[in-house]
């Protein structure tokens, strides 16, 4: 790992960190943190914590994510996992420790850079607009987080362009015959699929899935995650994911990090986990005596 700060702005293309302003720093040439890995890790983080007051919710959490798999955040209700999504998106910032994406420091980035970054978001909460089609969601959804921007919006050009990428990712979502309907109309798979289009209409490279399968009638449930599985595959993307459905959890994820109470504790393949006498004693065993590892 390089660490450091730099005087002078290098090759690479690196956004200056904003400074307290002092008189000697406004003189002085800008500085630059330059504080990136050198494995190929797409998301890491270092000693991640947060606290609420006196309670904490995420401790000393250092996870490394491969590109390209699907990496599973599993543990008891209050573990902690929305909390580390939120630290992970800049949605939260954190306490301690450091995130890094593609190598690069973005512990104090906001949701919005992030996202611009190729850190796309669901929320354990559907974030949908009820009123408006499908179409018209991830049409929003392709202005507002889309690397064109704002600026193009009056430009009817721009509109077609991100009316065709919307049915782009209605396709990609398999959404077609409900696009014109209002997103209320739609079942519960359904919306979780159109929340999932909303994620995809900013073409991110890692998506982080909070609980995609929750409330959803149990037939359903395949469906959204073979999509999941393709959306990964195909798009050469990374997906985190937090589920409660285990079964789920050992037959789609590559590697699996175990919380509670805010700590990291165990990770490993998915047959690893379910063999772990530890997470079997703490969660698996007591929840899920049904549990098949593919
Ligand atoms: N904004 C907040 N302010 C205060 N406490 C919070 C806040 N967000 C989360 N917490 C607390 O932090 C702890 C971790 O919550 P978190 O939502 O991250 O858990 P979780 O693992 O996602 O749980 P679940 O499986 O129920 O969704 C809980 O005790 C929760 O009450
Ligand atoms: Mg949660």
């Amino acid at each position: 790992m390089c660490r450091g700060l730099i005087k002078s702005a290098p090759a690479l293309s690196i956004t200056p960190l904003s400074r307290s302003s002092t008189t000697s720093e406004e003189t002085a040439p800008p500085l630059l943190e330059l504080e990136f890995e050198t494995d190929n890790h797409i998301v890491e983080t270092k000693r991640l914590g947060k606290e609420f007051g006196a309670l904490v919710a995420v401790a000393n959490v250092s996870i490394k994510v491969q590109p390209n798999t699907i990496h599973a955040i599993i543990g008891p209700n209050g573990a902690g996992k929305t909390t580390f999504f939120n630290l992970l998106s800049g949605n939260l910032p954190p306490s301690q420790g450091r995130v890094f994406y593609k190598g690069r420091d973005i512990t104090h980035l906001p949701l919005h850079r992030t996202a611009h970054l190729g850190i796309g978001r669901s929320f354990q909460i559907t974030n949908i607009f009820p009123s408006l089609t499908v179409l018209e969601n991830i049409r929003l959804a392709c202005q507002a987080l889309g690397r064109g921007n704002f600026r193009f919006m009056r430009s009817h050009k721009y509109f077609k362009a991100f009316e065709e990428r919307a049915w782009e990712v209605i396709h990609q979502v398999m959404l077609e015959k409900e696009a014109l309907l209002p997103a209320r109309a739609l079942s519960h798979g359904g919306q979780r699929k159109l929340e999932l289009g909303i994620i995809l209409a900013a073409d991110p490279e890692v998506l982080l899935l909070d609980e995609p399968t929750a409330g959803m009638a149990a037939e359903q449930v395949p469906e959204l995650i073979n999509l999941i599985r393709e959306v990964q595959q195909t798009g050469n993307k990374t997906v985190m994911l937090v589920e409660h459905n285990m079964n789920v959890v050992m037959s789609i994820s590559d590697y699996i990090t175990v919380m509670h109470q805010g700590q990291v504790l165990a990770e490993g393949t998915p047959a690893e986990i379910a063999a772990n006498k530890v997470v079997q004693g703490a969660y698996l065993g007591q929840l899920y005596t049904d549990l098949k590892v593919n």
